[in-house]
C-alpha cells in the first residue's frame, strides 16, 4: 500500500501537468419535497404528478414504470421485469420481479444437434421470452408500501397511451428498430406504422396498450397473470411456437429479497441481491478499492483507470463463476462481499502493469462448496427513496408485440448462459449456475442502489447497460465519495468498463485524454473506444440541508429531473 501512497503524493504534485481540470457540468435540479429522474420527461412528470398528489416514492415509482411502458417502448415495459430497491420509513427492502423461464424451458434449448448455440434463438422471437414480472412486481411494491389507490398510479400511463407527442429520440429509436420489429406483423403495424415511420412531433396513440392498462388499473395483476391478458399472451405463444402457457403465467411470483449490504468509507451501500449479480459485484469492487488512496490518484487519470480496471476484472471473474438464480444454486454471497476476500484479491494487483485476464480465475470465497434497459430514481418528502431498474433486455425485447394487448415481450432468456462458457449478447461468459432451467430466473447485472449516510438515503443510483451497469454505479460512487464531484458532474463524467472477458477496457469516446490512453496501453491494457456507457438517472440528498438534487444522464433519450 505504501507504494500507492508515494505514487499518490507524486500524482498530486504532477497534477497540473498530466490531469485535465474537470470541466463544469450544469448544476443538478433542486427540490425540497420530491424528486424524480428518468430517461423520459413524460415519465418524470408522471412521477412528479403522483408525488404532488400526496403519493410516496413507491407510488411515484410505479407510475413511472407504467408511463415508461408507454413512452419508452425500447425498454420501459410490462412485458419484462426488473428490480426495486426501496427505503421506506427507515427500513430497506428489495423487490425482485425478474422474468422466469417457462416450465418447458431446458438447459440445451438454444443448442443445435451438434451442441452449438443457434444464433438469434435466445434473442429474437417467441423462444427468447421469459414470463414477465413487471406487473406483479410493481403491484407487490405498491401493496406493501403505496399510499394512493392503485388506479391512480396507473392513470398517467393510460393518459399517455391515448396519445403523446413523439420526440426526436423516440422517432430515431423506432426507425432504428426496423430490423427487429419489422419481422413481427403486430410490432410492425404498431411501432413502425407499417413503414411510414413516426416523425418528431406526431402523435403516437396505442389503443391496445391503453385497454391493457385500463384492465390492469381496474382488476390488478390478476388480469395479467390469470385473466384476459394472460389468455392473449398464452394464445400468441401457442400460435407461434412460444413456450409460455397459462400455468407459467399463473405461477409467476414477484419476491421480496434481503438486500445486499456493504460499506464504503463509512457509507452504507444497499443494493440488489441475486438473481442480480449487481449488488454482490458492486460491493466486492468497493471493498477492493477501499484500500487505495483513490482520491489522490486523479479523476480520469491512467492511475485511477488502471486500478478500476484491475478491480473490475477480478469481480467479474467471480460473477462468471458463481452467480445464478439463488433459488437453484448456492451462491457464496457472504464470502464474496467480505472485506477479507477483497484483501486477497488486492494482493495480486500491480501498479505498473495489467494482469492478463487469462491469468485470473475466480477466487475462493468462504462458503463456496463445490441494449436496452432503463433506470429511474425517486425520493419523496418524507425520506422515502426508490431505485428501480427495469428491462426487456435488448432494445424492443424479442421484437414480438402480444397480439391484442399492445406491448412488447422481453428477450431475457439470453441472460442465461445458452451454453456455459459461450458469451451472450453482452459478451459475458457465465457458468453452470446460470444455465437455462424451468422456472429459473436468468442472472442479471441490474444494480439499483441506495447509498446511505447516517442511516438515511444519500445517493439513489442505477443504470442500464448490461454488465456495464455495475461498473457505472461503481464509478458514480467513486466520483462522489473519492473525487468530490457533485451528483450531476458525477453522472456526466466519462466512464470505463472492464468485465474480465473479453480482456479489454471499454472507454467512452473522447472520455480520456490521449496521454492517458497511451499510458494504459503501455501497462498492457487493450483498449476499446465505445460510444457511450449507461444512462444513470441519479439523485443525491444533501446531508446538510436535505435538499434533493436530481441529475439526469444526458447520454440517451429525453431525460429529465422533475422536482418540487
Ligand atoms: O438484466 C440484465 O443484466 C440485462 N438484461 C440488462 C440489459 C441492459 O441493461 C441493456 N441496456 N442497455
Amino acid at each position: 500500500m505504501k507504494r500507492w501512497m508515494t505514487l499518490a503524493a507524486l500524482a498530486l504534485l504532477a497534477a497540473p501537468l498530466f490531469f485535465p481540470a474537470y470541466a463544469a457540468s450544469r448544476p443538478p435540479v433542486r427540490g425540497k419535497n420530491g424528486m424524480v429522474v428518468s430517461t423520459s420527461f413524460y415519465a418524470s412528470d408522471a412521477g412528479l404528478e403522483i408525488l404532488r398528489k400526496g403519493g410516496n416514492a413507491v407510488d411515484a415509482a410505479v407510475a413511472i414504470g407504467f408511463a415508461l411502458a408507454v413512452v419508452h417502448p425500447a425498454a420501459g415495459n410490462i412485458g419484462g421485469g426488473g428490480f426495486m430497491v426501496i427505503h421506506h420509513q427507515g427500513e430497506d427492502y428489495t423487490v425482485d420481479y425478474r422474468e422466469m423461464a417457462p416450465a418447458a424451458a431446458d438447459r440445451d434449448m438454444y443448442l443445435d444437434e451438434e451442441g452449438e448455440v443457434v444464433e438469434g434463438l435466445s434473442t429474437e422471437g417467441y423462444l427468447a421470452a421469459g414470463v414477465p414480472g413487471s406487473v406483479a412486481g410493481m403491484h407487490l411494491a405498491w401493496q406493501k408500501f403505496g399510499k394512493l389507490p392503485w388506479p391512480d398510479v396507473v392513470a398517467p400511463a393510460i393518459r399517455l397511451a391515448q396519445g403523446f407527442e413523439v420526440t426526436h429520440a423516440l422517432a430515431r429509436s423506432l426507425k432504428g428498430a426496423e430490423k427487429r420489429l419489422g419481422k413481427f406483423p403486430e410490432s410492425r403495424r404498431i411501432f413502425l406504422r407499417d413503414g411510414d415511420f413516426y416523425r418528431e412531433g406526431e402523435t403516437f396513440r396505442q389503443p391496445e396498450l391503453e385497454r391493457t392498462l385500463r384492465l390492469i388499473a381496474e382488476q390488478g395483476p390478476k388480469v395479467f397473470y390469470e385473466g384476459e391478458i394472460a389468455r392473449l399472451i398464452a394464445a400468441d405463444n401457442e400460435a407461434n411456437g412460444g413456450l409460455i402457457t397459462p400455468n407459467d403465467l399463473a405461477g409467476y411470483e414477484a419476491r421480496m429479497r434481503e438486500p445486499i449490504r456493504g460499506s464504503y468509507r463509512g457509507l452504507e451501500v444497499v443494493s440488489m441481491a441475486p438473481p442480480s449479480s449487481g449488488g454482490v459485484v458492486l460491493v466486492e469492487m468497493l471493498n477492493m478499492i477501499e484500500s487505495y488512496p483513490v482520491e489522490h490518484l486523479g479523476l480520469n487519470s491512467a492511475e485511477s483507470t488502471h486500478l478500476k480496471a484491475e478491480v473490475m476484472r477480478r469481480a467479474f471473474a467471480d460473477r462468471a463463476q458463481y452467480m445464478g438464480d439463488p433459488d437453484f444454486s448456492d451462491i457464496p454471497v457472504e464470502g464474496l462481499i467480505s472485506k477479507e476476500y477483497a484483501e486477497g484479491w488486492n494482493r495480486g494487483i500491480r501498479r505498473g502493469w495489467a494482469s492478463p485476464s487469462s491469468m485470473i480465475s475466480a477466487g475462493e470465497p468462504l462458503g463456496y462448496e463445490s441494449d436496452e434497459t432503463t433506470h429511474y430514481s425517486v425520493v419523496d418528502g418524507a425520506g422515502g427513496a426508490v431505485a428501480t431498474t427495469t428491462t426487456i433486455n435488448g432494445g424492443y425485447g424479442n421484437g414480438v408485440t402480444v397480439k391484442g394487448a399492445g406491448f412488447l415481450m422481453n428477450n431475457e432468456m439470453d441472460d442465461f448462459s445458452s451454453k456455459p462458457g459461450v458469451p451472450n449478447m453482452y459478451g459475458v461468459i457465465q457458468g453452470e449456475a446460470n444455465s437455462v432451467g424451468p422456472r429459473k430466473r436468468p442472472l442479471s447485472s441490474m444494480t439499483p442502489t441506495i447509498v446511505k449516510k447516517d442511516g438515511k438515503p444519500y445517493l439513489v443510483l442505477g443504470s442500464p447497460g448490461g454488465p456495464t451497469i455495475i461498473n457505472t454505479v461503481f464509478q458514480l460512487i467513486l466520483n462522489v465519495v473519492d473525487f468530490g464531484l457533485d451528483i450531476q458532474a458525477a453522472v456526466d463524467n466519462p466512464r470505463v468498463h472492464h468485465q474480465w472477458q473479453p480482456d479489454r477496457i471499454r472507454i467512452e469516446r473522447n472520455g480520456l485524454p490521449r496521454e492517458v490512453l497511451w499510458e494504459l496501453q503501455r501497462r498492457g491494457h487493450v483498449l476499446r473506444i465505445v460510444g457511450s456507457i449507461g444512462d444513470a438517472h441519479s439523485i443525491m440528498i444533501d446531508p446538510e440541508d436535505g435538499v434533493l438534487l436530481g441529475a439526469p444522464d444526458p447520454r440517451r433519450g429525453d431525460s429529465k429531473a422533475s422536482g418540487f
